[in-house]
C-alpha cells in the first residue's frame, strides 16, 4: 500500500521504481560507459563480484592508466580470474602500457582457516607498551 504510494508518487515526477525482483532490472546501470557494458557481459559470469564493484574497478584503472601510475597489478584471491580479466580489459580500453605484469594469487581450496590475531593494546598509558603486542614484537609506536 505504502509501497504503491510512494511508486505513484514518484511516477508523477517522472520516475520509474525498479526493485530487484522486478525482470526488467538491469544489473548494470544504461548510464555508464558502453565498453565497460560490453567487458561485464563477458566477465560478469564467472565472477562473484557485483556489477557496481566491477565498476568500480573498471573506473580505478581509469585513475591508474589517466595518471600513469606505474606498477604491477596484484589480485589476492582471484577464484575464476573474472576481476582481473576485467581490470585488464579496463587497462586495454584506456591505452595502458603493455608491460605492467598481473600476478594473481589464490589458495585454489577455499578460504584459509581463520587464525585469532590479538589486537594491540590500543590504550596503554605512555611507558606501558611492553605489555602490548606491538612491545612483544619488538615494533615501536609511530
Ligand atoms: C570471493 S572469491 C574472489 C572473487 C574474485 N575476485 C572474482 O572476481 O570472482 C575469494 C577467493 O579468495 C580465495 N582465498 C581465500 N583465502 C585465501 C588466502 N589466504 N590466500 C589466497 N587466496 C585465498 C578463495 O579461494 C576464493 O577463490
Amino acid at each position: 500500500m505504502l509501497t504503491g504510494m510512494f511508486t505513484r508518487w514518484l511516477a508523477r515526477r517522472g520516475i520509474r521504481l525498479v526493485t530487484r525482483n522486478n525482470p526488467t532490472f538491469d544489473l548494470v546501470p544504461r548510464n555508464v560507459e558502453p565498453e565497460f557494458r560490453e567487458a561485464y557481459q563477458r566477465w560478469g559470469g564467472i565472477s562473484t563480484v557485483p556489477a557496481d564493484a566491477m565498476y568500480g574497478l573498471w573506473r580505478a584503472v581509469e585513475y591508474v592508466v589517466r595518471c600513469n601510475i606505474p606498477g604491477d597489478f596484484v589480485e589476492c584471491g582471484v577464484f575464476r580470474g573474472g576481476s582481473t580479466a576485467m581490470a585488464v580489459e579496463a587497462f586495454r580500453h584506456y591505452g595502458d602500457a603493455p608491460d605492467r605484469r598481473f600476478y594473481l594469487y589464490d589458495t585454489f581450496a577455499g578460504n584459509s582457516a581463520r587464525r585469532r590475531f590479538r589486537r594491540p593494546h590500543t590504550r596503554a598509558a605512555p611507558g606501558e607498551l611492553g605489555r602490548t603486542n606491538h612491545g612483544r614484537h619488538g615494533q615501536q609506536p609511530a
